[in-house]
This record gives structure tokens, sequence and C-alpha cells, in this order.
């Protein structure tokens, strides 16, 4: 088998989905080794929890640059400083701006389907209270390449669940967020798997 390769983790929430996924790692279920956490606010609750996983949590607020390409820019250059071969974004609520070398190398986890529930204002709880506004039967998790354009690149896997007729965001929110703690790891290692670098 090859080396695990080297995987940042970028958060702006609670961290769940960056912990699962390096507990996924350590577990041997993902074959990467998380190197660093860049967390885009002091305040996001999963710079405590990763910090006690032990990782390294960088903090780099949007305040502090003064423009989206800067911010952006040293984003990605401290997650390449750390030797981060492949970006998992985890909650991360920020723009990027991908340059030719990250891409293919940065992967998301969205809480709906895409393109339908994605784009500007598309996240978080808004995503699930869109569906429900829209009577859709159906929602779910999508796993996705990262390119210039918000929740627009390459779609790797996505996992529906049912929209049930007493559903409130709040409920739908939880039935999604279960599938993402399956999809994500799984995905994540499929795609490591596939491209080697
Ligand atoms: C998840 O629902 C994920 O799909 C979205 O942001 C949320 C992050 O949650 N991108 P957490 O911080 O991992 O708990």
């Amino acid at each position: 088998m090859s080396d695990p390769k080297k995987l940042a983790l970028f958060i702006s929430g609670t961290g769940g989905n960056a912990l699962n996924l390096v507990r996924a790692c350590r577990e041997g279920r993902v074959p990467a080794e998380p190197v660093l956490v860049v967390a885009s606010k002091a305040a996001a609750p999963g710079v405590l929890k990763l910090r006690s996983e032990g990782l390294l949590v960088a903090i780099l607020d949007r305040k502090d640059a003064n423009s989206d390409e800067v911010y952006s820019k040293v984003c990605l250059d401290v997650a390449k400083a750390s030797g981060a071969e492949f970006i998992a974004l985890a909650g991360w609520l920020r723009r990027l701006s991908i340059p030719p070398e990250w891409e293919g190398r940065i992967l998301n986890i969205h809480p709906g389907l895409l393109p339908k529930f994605g784009g500007p204002g598309m996240y978080g709880m808004h995503v699930h209270r869109a569906v429900l506004a829209s009577g859709e039967k159906e929602s779910g998790c999508t796993v996705h390449l990262v390119d210039d354009e918000l929740d627009h690149g390459r779609i790797l896997a996505e996992c529906r669940v049912p929209v049930l007729p007493d559903d409130t965001a709040e409920t739908l929110q939880q039935r999604v967020y279960a599938k993402e703690m399956e999809l994500y790891p799984k995905t994540v290692a499929e795609y490591l798997g596939e491209n080697p670098r």
C-alpha cells in the first residue's frame, strides 16, 4: 500500500466532519495523515476539539487579510507549508480561489443535493429550509471537488435521504448530517486511493 497522503482540514464551525475524518484516518479507513487544521475564526468550536486531538490548528481570520484573494492564498500557502497534499473542507465558510497547483486536490462536503441546493446563501440550515420550502421528497449530502465557483466542482459522490412529512429543518439536518459522517470518509478514501501524488 502507498504512503498515506498528507491532509489538511479547513473548518469554520463545530469541526464535526473534520473530527470524523481525523478518526477515520487514525483507524485506517482513510489513507491519509492529518497534518494541519485551518480554522477561519478563533471562536469556532472545532478549534478546541481538534487541538485536543493533538492537531496543529492555525487560525486564519478573514478580517486580517486585505482581500479574498490574499486570504485564500495565505490559507493555501499555510496548508502547503504543512506538507499537505490534499485539503478537505469541513464546514469551511470562506471563498477560496484555487490556483492550478491545487486543482483536483481540495474536496468539500455540502449538506444538500447539488446543483439545485447550492450556491450563494446555501449553507447550513439555509439549505434544509430551502429543501422544505421547495416541497422536495428527497435531500442528501454531496461531496465534490472545489473550484473557483461556489458548490460547483465535479461531484464525486452523493447520498440521498427522504424528506418526511413532519420534518423541520432541524430533523432534516440531523438525518443528512448522519449520512455526512459516512459519506465523507468513504469518498475521501476512494478519491485519495485513485489519485496518488
Ligand atoms: C456540514 O453540514 C457540512 O455539510 C457543511 O457544513 C457543515 C459543517 O458541520 N459544509 P461541522 O462543522 O462539520 O459539524
